[in-house]
């Protein structure tokens, strides 16, 4: 982050200084904004700056607790539960994914189950850290419901990322992060809010019928990807960062805009471990087996197959040397939280 243009170090600090207004110490104020920037940084703008009023509104109503007293218990060397008191879920998940890769440096692998926790952002943001190390990681979080169970007439499962993070032998990191919903929540978000619309194929309304008009998507059911298998995934989801955790789960996290009736209790699963578990030579394998996969022929139209995260890497190398561009409501919302 030390290398960002002046203009977003300005406005680093402006956010800094917002979550420190409305209680947040000085570290996990940094914590809370590197990880908004950085959602900036690349491309995720529905989980950027464009929830900054949402946080700060939930500290000033206390369903995100500013000072929180995380707890982490120590069940062996592998394994750590952490009780993150409802604190901002940057905060949870940052300290989760440097016990996963302090429990995995130790004995080869480590396992990491958080409760009480908030929205965090992006899972791959936490994924690098870990493959930064030279560990291998598996990252689950659940959200508020979105998406109906197969079958089923009502939203009961979140947007539930899946994120798989591995070294590839190159300094571009391998990592699927993706929802199992067929666009994230936050794009609809951030389209209902700039009034655009969304890509066909994505969404109900609250009548069932598909729709393109973000707002009417939010009110109604997001698709799965794949049917009954993405409704699957989103279900395994919801039991390895909820029920395992003791976070909430089964549609009761709360949604962070809508429900302002209690803190959210999310969960979250962390999963790291080393590659060098099976094989002493996992870097020349996967080199390998990239190298095999990029060499294929190509449909006409693609110029490079490209593996996870490497788009999301090659758009931070570009964005981080230029100014963050800020929509209207969301400079709004800097002025409003300013004030
Ligand atoms: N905290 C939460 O509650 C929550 C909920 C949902 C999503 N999210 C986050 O939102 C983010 C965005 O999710 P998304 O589903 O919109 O991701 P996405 O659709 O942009 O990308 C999904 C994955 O596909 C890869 N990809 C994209 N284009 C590719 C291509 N041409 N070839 C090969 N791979 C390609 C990406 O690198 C990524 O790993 C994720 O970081 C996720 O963790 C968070």
């Amino acid at each position: 982050m030390e290398k960002v243009n002046l203009k977003t170090q300005n406005l680093k600090k402006e956010i800094i200084e917002i979550f420190k207004k409305f209680g947040l110490n000085k570290n996990h104020a940094l914590i809370s904004t590197n990880a908004l920037i950085n959602a900036e940084l690349v491309g995720a703008y529905g989980h950027g700056l464009s929830r900054l009023r949402m946080y700060c509104e939930r500290i000033s109503k206390n369903l995100i607790n500013p000072k929180p007293k995380i707890k982490i218990k120590k069940i062996s060397n592998s394994i750590s539960h952490i009780d993150a008191d409802d604190a901002i879920g940057f905060v949870a998940a940052d300290l989760a994914i440097k016990q996963a890769i302090k429990n995995a440096k130790k004995t080869g692998i480590g396992l990491v189950g958080v409760k009480n926790s908030g929205h965090y952002g992006l899972s791959g943001y936490y994924a690098e850290q870990a493959v930064k190390k030279n560990l291998i990681t598996m990252i689950y979080t659940n959200a508020p419901p979105a998406i109906a169970p197969y079958g089923a007439l009502k939203s009961l499962f979140g947007t539930n990322p899946i994120c798989f993070g591995s070294p590839t032998g190159s300094k571009v990191p391998f990592i699927l992060d993706t929802s199992i919903s067929m666009i994230n929540r936050g794009k609809i978000r951030f389209a209902a809010k700039n009034n655009k619309k969304i890509p066909e194929g994505v969404a109900l309304n609250k009548f069932g019928k598909p729709t393109t008009n973000a707002k009417e998507a939010l009110q109604g059911v997001q698709l799965p990807i794949a049917g009954f298998r993405g409704s699957g995934l989103a279900w395994m989801v919801d039991i390895l960062s909820g029920v395992l955790t003791g976070g909430n789960h089964s549609g009761r996290v709360k949604d962070p805009f809508d429900d302002f009736s209690g803190p959210q209790n999310i969960g979250h699963l962390f999963i790291t471990f080393k590659t060098n578990l099976f094989v002493k030579n996992y870097n020349l394998r996967i080199k390998d087996n990239i190298k095999k996969i990029k060499k294929l022929p190509k449909i006409k139209g693609v110029k490079e197959i490209v593996y996870p995260g490497q788009n999301k890497y090659k758009r931070f190398s570009v964005n981080f040397k230029k100014e963050i561009k800020l929509t209207k409501n969301t400079k709004k919302d800097l002025d409003f939280l300013k004030r």
